[in-house]
């Protein structure tokens, strides 16, 4: 790393915690992945999967007609799910600009007379979400996308015409709050992408904003994508996932396989059990309408956060030490989050009358459910929590999901497969 890397680095870093605390306590955004090929409604990829040749494809501009205002529907649902931010595929792969840009005729205001960033920007304020810009480094349309792999004069032209179009990404639609770029081909390098001078040139533009870690500089969160898994090392941290397994745009015949509320929460309960966030996509259809089939699961997850939100938003601890698989099948399965003295608790399987956590060293101070506030009966033996006297029945109907609150007399630390003499059997496998 040269030198005026290492310095920017440090700089990030120095004042990232200033700049992220927002986004850590938002914890669950939305992405849209939307564009020509939502036309296709054959997965994102379709240009290149199926072959499709530059002067085909540009045809599908011609056929782009999105209704009246279609990211409003995309905030309102978000708000509803229990959202607090949206990313927008501003320009995936494929090349095409949802902005009017003057950097290429192949945009949406040349296609129909629309600037969907603009658009998209107008919503989030009216609904009081946080903005995020999605921009595909990777260009399949550029004459140059391809060659400045290898060709210097290629690489100067391809780099300036992506910092000419991130510029007007943040110079045209006001505050900007996450900068989500994707896919750096085909330059290995942050050099080569001259992505310090890009990404200077964005905080210079927008002082309070957070830049994922996809132009081949770490910046401020890093992004795994389709395993919602916490990264080690001191990191922050968003887990990007389908609704279907299968696509990240528009695609019908993959509706059968949209993740159910109870999938989603699983997801949410791995992003909050390490403090990370989760970012679930939506693919609009060609007109910009959300699929009926991603409406309904939303919209109960939204009301699940509803009345559990507390386990969710705001400042969560991550574990020590991180070692999920040894939890994943305690307290009903779910796994917990927590706060300083609080634990809670998502149990999942409900266990009928009577449930054991083991592991928690800490003194349990109070035990109670997180909806109804009533406290729940427990026994503590050393690092065994057994709650007894519990309904017979799970007492979440959304989702089958029900919290536990915990409050311990201090942090308490979980010991997965506790250090007592009559566990040294089990101990000795992990
Ligand atoms: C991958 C895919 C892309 C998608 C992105 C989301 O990079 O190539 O289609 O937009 O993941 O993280």
């Amino acid at each position: 790393m040269d030198r005026q890397t290492q310095q920017y680095c440090h700089d990030v870093e120095r004042t990232r915690r200033q700049r992220i605390g927002w986004w850590t306590e938002a914890r669950y955004g939305m992405f849209v992945h939307w564009g020509l090929y939502s036309l296709l409604g054959r997965h994102e990829w379709a240009r290149a999967y199926e072959c499709i040749p530059q002067q085909e494809y540009e045809q599908l501009a011609t056929q782009f007609r999105p209704k009246p205002r279609p990211a409003r529907e995309w905030a309102r649902l978000a708000c509803q799910a229990g959202m607090k931010y949206i990313v927008l595929t501003t320009k995936h792969h494929e090349g095409f600009c949802l902005w009017d840009t003057r950097q290429t005729d192949f945009n949406s205001m040349k296609a129909c007379g629309r600037d969907f960033v603009a658009e998209f920007v107008e919503a989030c304020r009216e609904f009081d979400l946080r903005i995020g810009f999605y921009y595909s480094l990777m260009d399949w349309h550029h004459g140059d996308g391809g060659a400045a792999a290898t060709d210097r004069a290629a690489r100067r032209r391809f780099t300036d015409y992506t910092q000419a179009c991130v510029r007007e990404l943040m110079s045209n639609y006001g505050p900007i709050d996450i900068l989500w770029y994707d896919v750096p081909e085909p330059m290995q390098t942050a050099r080569q992408w001259r992505s310090v001078e890009m990404n200077q040139m964005v905080r210079a533009l927008q002082p309070h904003i957070i830049i994922n870690n996809r132009s081949r500089i770490d910046e401020d969160f890093s992004t795994p994508e389709n395993k919602v898994e916490s990264p080690s090392g001191d990191c922050f941290w968003e887990a990007c996932m389908t609704l279907n397994h299968a696509a990240w745009g528009y695609m019908p015949s993959a509706a059968g396989d949209t993740h159910s509320p109870r999938d989603i929460i699983r997801m949410l309960s791995i992003a909050c059990w390490d403090a990370g966030n989760l970012l679930l996509n939506i693919g609009p259809a060609p007109d910009g309408s959300v699929p009926p089939e991603a409406v309904a699961p939303l919209k109960t997850v939204g009301k699940w956060l509803k009345q559990n939100g507390e386990a969710v938003y705001g400042t969560l601890d991550r574990q020590t030490p991180r070692r999920a698989s040894a939890c994943a099948g305690a307290a009903g399965g779910g796994g917990w989050s927590r706060k300083g003295n609080t634990v809670y608790c998502w149990c999942r399987f409900w266990p009928g009358r009577e449930m054991g956590i083991g592991g928690f060293k800490g003194k349990l101070k109070s035990a109670r459910f997180l909806v109804s506030g009533k406290p729940i009966d427990f026994q503590q033996q050393g690092h065994r929590i057994i709650f007894k006297n519990l309904p017979h029945r799970c007492p979440d109907n959304l989702c089958g999901v029900t919290v536990f609150v915990l409050e311990f007399t201090s942090p308490s630390e979980h010991v997965p497969f506790a250090d007592t003499p009559s566990l040294s059997n089990i101990k000795t496998f992990f």
